[in-house]
């Protein structure tokens, strides 16, 4: 499993996209709107001429024409972009027209096996399940992810499965079990991640040791 960082912030990729670990961005609409002073297609550019993997940027439009004109000059700013649509039947409209373009596509706000199965039928190049929200309502975020793997493998399907919404390091590792393509994560469970507290006492005990040394 991948890991793409879900932040619209700049220095919070630049952070992460320095640990060597981040392949992808994602962003949302709330995500861009925490960021002020700057317009979103000039927040693309900086994230585009830093990060070459995947960034995802969301159309705001409804309606499938709105859609593809909003993407199409979202694509424009950098090779890199791929487009956001909500799971909609105008949004799988779009879909299936940017897939007949080579524009990249990541299908958001997946809630059931269903939606994940007809977006890749429409060409998604990326689904987002979005496991926070699905455990929020007391629903099993996890098992989602577990049945569209399972449905893409039985069905040769390339589709690449997500796992958004993503709020602790548990369902960092869950996911990866339950075989999700990438995890985006957010940059403050990007750092929790690291943490172990034997690791912080391993360093201090290796550096007591070593200044003990004769
Ligand atoms: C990413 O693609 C999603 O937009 C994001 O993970 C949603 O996260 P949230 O449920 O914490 O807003």
């Amino acid at each position: 499993m991948k890991f793409f960082i879900d932040t619209a912030n700049m220095e919070e990729i630049k952070e992460a996209y320095a640990l060597g670990v981040v392949a992808g961005v994602t962003t949302n609409p709330s995500l861009v709107a925490k960021e002020k002073n700057v317009s979103f297609p000039d927040r693309l550019r900086e994230i585009t001429d830093l990060v070459p993997g995947s960034v995802s940027a969301e159309v705001i439009a409804l309606d499938a024409e709105g859609m593809i004109k909003e993407g199409k000059e979202l694509a424009a700013i950098a090779p890199n972009i791929t487009i956001k649509v909500p799971m909609t039947p105008d949004g799988l409209k779009a879909v299936s027209a940017f897939s007949k373009e080579g524009i990249k596509t990541n299908v958001t706000l997946i809630f059931s096996a269903n939606q994940a199965l007809l977006a890749a039928r429409a060409g998604a190049t990326y689904v987002s399940p979005f496991l926070g929200r699905l455990d929020d309502i007391g629903h099993n975020g996890l098992d989602l992810i577990s049945t569209i793997a399972e449905i893409f493998a039985i069905h040769d399907i390339d589709t690449e499965i997500i796992a958004a919404s993503i709020r602790h390091p548990q369902h960092v590792t869950d996911a990866a079990l339950r075989g999700a393509h990438i995890a985006t994560v957010p940059y403050k469970v990007i750092q929790q991640l690291f943490n172990h507290p034997l690791t912080d006492k391993g360093i201090e005990a290796f550096l007591a040791d070593w200044n003990k040394r004769g």
